[in-house]
């Protein structure tokens, strides 16, 4: 495959690897690209062109982009919050749209049978009521007054309780999840998940997180999250199609879906077409 002519895919940041960066070949919208560590920071390169991909480099990671973004990388306040624990997990390669994984994250009707007895449980099966927007002000996705059932709220906890949770998708391969903090409750967790579109159907994600626990071990953290990332893997690799349609009666919508149809329609008003139903 080659790279996607979709010219709302092109002009987007897509976080491409971790700093520091070994030399190796991945691929992004189709293309395969080469990364390298320069005399002033990592070079991404088109491999069969040789064209060197504007980069920036935040949170740890290579952002690059083969066309001219509106605007630069959106902010994460809580990065910049000193006390906070600063959480990258590893990536993770899925046979998916990009889109399908940001889509699967919103959703909260799936912890009781995918997250069993972790994210969720039956008979807490019900999503309660929330808001979904489109924040035209900002160009992003919210979904708000989220709260859910759930036996095991983070890897500090034990107990269940509902958890209020917060979502936002900045750009339409990044998702972001803000958790009331179980050890602070007037402070929210923050987990992000950045998204690199390799093929319409095959993409690999990174979670981060910025999280207030000063209790948990690293790797009790990263298993816990590596735990989750695996059991939706398979969801995700077994969704059909594998690409996200944006026709709005392809798949019936529910109350809990409130926040996919936003999504949905987002995507739809910003013309994309790369990880789409509609991209051929
Ligand atoms: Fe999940």
């Amino acid at each position: 495959m080659a790279l996607t002519t979709d010219p709302v895919a092109l002009n987007q940041w897509y976080a491409v690897a971790s700093l520091p960066v070994s030399p190796h070949v991945t691929r992004l919208l189709g293309q395969e690209i080469e990364i390298s560590a320069g005399a002033n920071g990592p070079v991404v390169r088109r491999s069969d062109t040789g064209a060197v991909l504007a980069t920036r480099q935040k949170w740890g990671l290579v952002f690059a982009t083969f066309g001219t973004p509106a605007t630069e990388l959106f902010d994460i306040a809580e990065a910049h919050e000193s006390d906070r624990r600063f959480v990258p997990c590893g990536w993770v390669t899925m046979r998916a749209s990009g889109l399908r994984v940001v889509e699967n994250f919103l959703d909260m009707a799936h912890f009781p049978f995918v997250h069993t007895d972790i994210l969720g449980s039956e008979p807490h099966t019900e999503v309660p009521r929330y808001d979904s927007e489109i924040r035209r002000d900002v160009d992003e996705v919210w979904a708000t007054n989220c709260t859910f059932f759930q036996t095991r709220i983070a890897a500090t906890e034990s107990a269940g309780d509902f958890v209020r949770l917060t979502y936002r998708v900045p750009t339409p391969f990044t998702v972001m999840l803000y958790r009331v903090c179980p050890s602070a409750p007037d402070r929210l967790d923050a987990i992000a998940l950045f998204i690199q579109p390799m093929e319409e159907a095959l993409c690999r994600a990174i979670p981060l997180m910025w999280l207030v626990d000063d209790r948990s071990a690293q790797t009790e953290l990263l298993r816990f999250e590596q735990v989750i990332f695996l059991q939706d893997r398979i969801i995700v690799e077994n969704q059909r199609p594998l690409c996200l349609p944006l026709e709005p009666r392809r798949e019936t919508p529910t109350r809990a879906d409130s926040s996919s149809i936003a999504y949905r329609r987002w995507l739809k008003e910003k013309g994309l077409r790369f990880g789409t139903t509609g991209a051929a």
